[in-house]
């Protein structure tokens, strides 16, 4: 696919790979709606992008709610006319023991990562209908492939995105529309400062740097229509925390 001129949603686009992945996409010629929480952040993401000649609008949306997420694609909508490409990277998942998981933090976490991204694609698939296919990237993770320590509410997120995606293919690969999901192991975010992993300098060069992922996004959806690609995982050469599946381990 030609990405000159494409409409892309990205939920997640303040912060990390979602940032990252809107930048990229500008570069592209992609006119990028920049969706989270926080209105001031996603400003600077749409200013850098306009710096370098880009197109962006900044949509300040929470993706747990069907009425802001409505909202949201009816602006892009309006705004750009279509939408081409939607990029679910919008996250909220502390490492968490099961008793430090109770209900609101495990509903946050499910609703963040699981709920939202079903909200935003049931949303915008009759648009991409519409206008003869599209692309859906969902961010996954490792953690939705293996079981890790501390990681419970997490974990069942990320393995039921996968399995959101799965049925999703079934239902939407007829209307043209591809599902991907893209699943990296630990990568360099801010997220991580906001934990109490132990960050050494020999750690931190053992992560996916997080431009990394946005090359992969940008490759799987470049991709001829014919040719399938539906799971990207993307691992870490070197184990960062040695002798340990997660860094959250006891
Ligand atoms: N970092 C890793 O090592 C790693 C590894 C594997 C998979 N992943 C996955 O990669 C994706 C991106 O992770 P990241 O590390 O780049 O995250 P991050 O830097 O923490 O960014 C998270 C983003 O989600 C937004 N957000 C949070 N709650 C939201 C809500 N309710 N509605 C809309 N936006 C919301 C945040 O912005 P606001 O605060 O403005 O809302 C922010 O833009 C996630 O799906 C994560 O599970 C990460």
């Amino acid at each position: 696919m030609d990405l000159n001129g494409k409409i892309a949603i990205v939920t997640g686009a303040s912060s990390g790979m979602g940032r990252e992945t809107s930048l990229l996409l500008a570069k592209n010629g992609v006119k990028v709606a920049l969706v989270s929480t926080t209105g001031s952040k996603l400003k600077k993401v749409e200013d850098e992008i306009k710096q370098a000649g880009g197109e962006a609008i900044s949509i300040p949306t929470d993706v747990t709610s069907a009425d802001q997420v409505q909202k949201m694609v009816a602006k892009v909508i309006d705004t750009y006319g279509k939408v081409d490409i939607l990029v679910n990277s919008a996250f909220w998942g502390p490492p968490g023991s099961l008793e430090e998981t109770d209900e609101a933090f495990w509903d946050r976490t499910i609703d963040t990562c699981l709920k939202g991204p079903f909200l935003c694609i049931r949303t915008v698939v009759p648009f991409m209908r519409e206008n003869g296919g599209g692309r859906i990237v969902n961010i996954g993770s490792l953690a939705g492939k293996n079981g890790e320590d501390n990681r419970t509410a997490y974990n069942a997120a990320k393995f039921g995105l996968e399995g959101l995606s799965a049925a999703l293919r079934e239902e939407v690969t007829r209307d043209n529309i591809h599902v991907h999901l893209v699943s990296p192991a630990a990568t360099d975010t801010p997220w991580w400062r906001t934990t109490d992993a132990k960050l050494t300098p020999e750690v931190l060069e053992r992560f996916v740097p997080s431009e990394t992922i946005a090359q992969a996004i940008v490759w799987v959806i470049s991709q001829p229509d014919q040719v399938h690609i539906p799971d990207v995982p993307v691992y870490n050469f070197r184990n960062p925390f040695e002798g340990k599946s997660s860094p959250f381990s006891e």
